[in-house]
């Protein structure tokens, strides 16, 4: 089946880039030019996705107002000659139908998934975690979305990480099956060195059958007492078929302030606007450290 929707979490509160988020949603700080959650709805746009739900909390309304339209400002723009501009304003409006739903109490990743139910109904839709950004040749999730048609499964995201970097994600039992490709026996979350299935995690990008709402019901609170979309993702894998792709491309963890400089550097240097400038000035900068 078709994956057509998407779910973006976004309703957690940031407090690992505070003071900047104790008002701005992380979603909504600019990498470049744009905020961080417009590179995820155009990795899902890219990805053949049509309908995205964004999952917020009550202090998250500048990402609503981001993408409506705003009629004064484009007038003005238009008034004074600036058709590119405001062409750019209404383009981010018109991205995709982007519908939204409060997630009410703070109770972890697997109970903001666990809202998106009614918008998902009976098939198989993609999760794409706000803080994880991708620079990719093929947009990650389309890499994922292709897994998942082929195979007929559930398919998550993986890349391998150093043995201190596990404990900070999800870690994967799995076998390989054809190039990127693997077969997912089991999952944990926040693993230790004992604990650990291996060192390929989970990063940010899944593809999930509707029957991961039904085990979430019954998912009870896991790591630090939240309920844990790597707990319901146990159960799916152990209960019919999973799959992992070893995906191309270079993931920013931009809920932190390490990945959030590296990305913005990376995606300077990328685009033609700032990249040759922002070139010459690393280099003048490197030869003064
Ligand atoms: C979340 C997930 C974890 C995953 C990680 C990176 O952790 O719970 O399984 O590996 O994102 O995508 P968090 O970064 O919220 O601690």
């Amino acid at each position: 089946m078709k994956v057509r929707k998407a779910v973006i979490p976004a309703a957690g509160l940031g407090t690992r880039m505070l003071p900047a988020t104790k008002t701005v949603p992380k979603e909504m700080l600019p990498l470049v030019d744009k905020p961080v959650i417009q590179y995820i709805i155009e990795e899902a746009v890219a990805s053949g996705i049509e309908d995205i739900l964004v999952v917020t909390n009550r202090a998250k309304s500048a990402m609503d107002d981001y993408f409506d339209y705003y009629p004064e400002l484009e007038d003005r723009l238009l008034s004074s000659g600036k058709e590119d501009l405001a062409g750019v304003v209404r383009g981010v409006a018109d991205m995709a139908n982007i519908f939204y739903v409060r997630q009410k109490a703070t109770q972890g990743l697997g109970h903001a998934i666990g809202r998106a139910r009614r918008f998902v109904g009976d098939e198989p839709f993609a999760v794409l975690l706000g803080d994880d950004i991708m620079m990719s040749e093929k947009p990650v999730l389309r890499q994922l979305i292709e897994v998942s048609e082929k195979y007929k499964s559930s398919v998550v995201g993986v890349q391998q990480v150093s043995d201190e970097a596990i404990t900070s994600y999800s870690s994967v039992r799995m076998t390989n099956v054809e190039g990127r490709v693997y077969e997912v026996s089991d999952v944990n979350e926040k693993p230790t060195q004992e604990e650990k299935f291996s060192n390929f995690a989970i990063l940010g990008r899944y593809v999930l059958s509707p029957r991961i709402f039904d085990i979430l019901d019954h998912t009870a609170p896991g790591h630090n007492g939240e309920i844990q979309l790597t707990d319901g993702l146990a159960e799916l894998a152990r209960t019919g078929r999973m799959m992992a792709v070893d995906f191309e491309g270079r993931r920013y963890d931009t809920g932190n302030l390490k990945g959030f400089l590296e990305a913005t550097i990376d995606f300077a240097l990328k685009d033609p606007q700032t990249g040759p400038w922002l070139g010459g000035f690393i280099k003048d900068k490197a030869k003064l450290l």
